[in-house]
């Protein structure tokens, strides 16, 4: 992934160079059309599992007495959703704006974490403490979901199976705050500066996309997003957005 400084590099070759201008901007397009082509692949078969889990539901009703069916149903969902966020990455920073409770999307944001909580994370201790009444909030509930989810998915991998999770949310005045904050491994010191660039990961198998994504998506609500953290320790994430 590119950085400030080769991006304002390749700028200047594009102004300088017709040429580059030319070469630069049809690799930009290859690139765009890439990553929409692969979302668009993946929608695929997840639109199958969504049309199954309907017909399901239509021939069995009973199903939706199940325990996590609406659950499923409504994750199912919103993985459709994301992935036309992506085919749509041209659009990276198009924020699609609506109004809603951050209360219920908070608390929406803790079942589903803590219903993915499986037996293997048994000793994970995932609590959450978020207000009534924080307001109505105008901005992207797909985009934030993922912010929220991303922090969570990174402090459960931190904790790798034993320790504690806690989701909280406070407003003052007009600024809604959030905190994950995880008793797990920590940051080391040396690390903290480049954790929200993209392809930086530490972990094996990780992409290191979900902390440039979540930054991304937080600035562009005009909010900050920072971390304290101490090795061995455990780390919070701190969400700030003006409300
Ligand atoms: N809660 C946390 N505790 C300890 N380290 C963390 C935490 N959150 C992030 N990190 C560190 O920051 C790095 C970057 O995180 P990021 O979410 O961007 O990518 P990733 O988790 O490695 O990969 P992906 O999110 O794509 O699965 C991680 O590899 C990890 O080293
Ligand atoms: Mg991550």
């Amino acid at each position: 992934m590119m950085h400030n400084i080769d991006i304002n590099k390749m700028n200047r070759l594009m102004e300088e160079n017709e040429d580059a201008r030319q070469i630069i901007s049809q690799l930009l397009e290859n690139h765009q059309v890439t990553v929409s082509t692969i979302a668009h692949e993946i929608r695929n078969p997840l639109t199958l599992i969504s049309s199954a889990l309907q017909i399901m539901q239509v021939q069995h009703p009973e199903v939706t007495e199940f325990s996590h069916w609406k659950q499923t149903m409504d994750d199912v969902n919103f993985m459709r959703q994301l992935l036309e966020e992506l085919s749509t990455f041209n659009n990276g920073n198009t924020l699609h704006y609506s109004v809603f409770s951050i209360e219920h999307l908070l608390k929406n944001i803790a079942i589903s974490f803590a219903i993915s909580l499986d037996e293997a994370d048994s000793d994970i201790e995932f609590s959450s403490s978020i207000p009534d009444k924080l307001g109505k909030y105008t901005g992207d509930k797909i985009k934030l979901e993922e912010v929220l989810l991303n922090l969570l998915k990174n402090a459960k991998e931190a904790i790798a199976g034993k320790g504690t999770i806690l989701l909280t949310a406070s407003r003052k005045k007009n600024v809604l705050t959030i905190q994950i904050k995880d008793s797990g491994c920590g940051i080391p010191a040396e690390n903290i500066d480049s954790i929200f660039e993209p392809f930086k990961t530490y972990k094996q198998g990780g992409t290191g996309l979900g902390l440039s994504l979540s930054k991304r998506i937080v600035e562009a609500h005009d909010g900050s997003i920072s971390v304290a953290s101490r090795e061995g320790q455990g780390t919070t994430f701190t969400v700030k957005l003006p409300i």
